[in-house]
């Protein structure tokens, strides 16, 4: 049993790793036993003892070679874990469409762009996790997030067309959806005084969930114990969907 979830050594990548759920998924890969770099715009805390690739992920140039930097940094590229984004509330009639495709490159093509930077290393050896952090707003659409809604479904059908081509050929491409987690992305619409409380009451497990309640996930999805699953959404979201 301890084999099937063991990630001692692997390398790993986890974009937008400096705060909220990326550095407690970067934290928690790090406890089980893995090098972890993390990809953002601010560094992690050095106590954290996280290597720090800086990179604007909406910046093409700065994306490119990205992959290389954590083969260098860390040896290899074993686990990529794609959870950089940002959300932008506005209803949709006056929403900016610069937002939108901003949001877009931010959630979508940056994660297919590390997909294919990491697909150049793990297709050839026949290996590779691949994790996109999608959202319970990957399958909902929200209100006032036509942009975050849109990129955060395309997410899950990006891991859907992946899997279909690399599952054969070892690699795995799955993503996680995580419910209203406690990071400083939500932290408005908690403050609102009429969503918050309607959000936190619509919730079955009656909170919102805490950033190190995904590590778990995240390692099945990482480890041996997932060879069998491809083109999956492990829904984590304190029993949202299922109301
Ligand atoms: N919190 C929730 O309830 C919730 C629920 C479902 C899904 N999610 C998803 O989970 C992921 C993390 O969210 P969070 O709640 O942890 O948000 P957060 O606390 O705001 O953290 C966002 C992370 O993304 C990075 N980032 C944003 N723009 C970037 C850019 N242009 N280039 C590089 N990195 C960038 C930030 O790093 P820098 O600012 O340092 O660059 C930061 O590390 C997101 O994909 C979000 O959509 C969150």
């Amino acid at each position: 049993m301890t084999d099937l979830f063991n990630i001692a050594g692997k390398c790993a990548l986890v974009t937008g790793g400096s705060r909220g759920l990326g550095l407690a998924i970067a934290r928690g890969l790090l406890a089980a036993g893995a090098r972890v770099a993390v990809a953002a715009r601010t560094p992690p805390s050095p106590s954290d003892g996280l290597v720090f690739l800086p990179c604007d992920l909406l910046d093409a140039d700065a994306r490119h070679g990205l992959v290389d930097r954590v083969v260098e940094a860390l040896g290899a590229i074993d686990i990529l874990v794609h959870c950089a984004g940002q959300q932008h509330r506005q209803p949709a009639s006056d929403y900016p469409l610069g937002m939108f495709e901003a949001m877009y490159e931010l959630h979508v093509v940056a994660g297919m762009d590390l997909c294919q930077q990491a697909a150049r290393s793990m297709l050839p050896r026949g290996a590779g996790k691949i994790i996109f952090v999608s959202s319970v707003l990957g399958f909902q659409g929200g209100i006032t997030v036509p942009a975050y809604s849109a990129a955060k479904h395309a997410t899950i059908g990006l891991v859907k067309a992946l899997a279909n081509e690399w599952a054969g050929r070892g690699v795995n491409v799955n993503a996680i959806a995580p419910g209203y987690m406690n990071t400083e992305m939500v932290v408005p619409l908690m403050q609102d005084p009429a969503r918050g409380p309607a959000i936190l009451s619509r919730i079955p497990a009656g909170r919102l969930g805490e950033p190190g309640e995904l590590v778990g996930a995240v390692v099945f999805l990482a480890s041996a114990a997932s060879s069998y699953v491809h083109g999956h959404t492990l829904v984590v979201d304190g029993g949202w969907l299922a109301r």
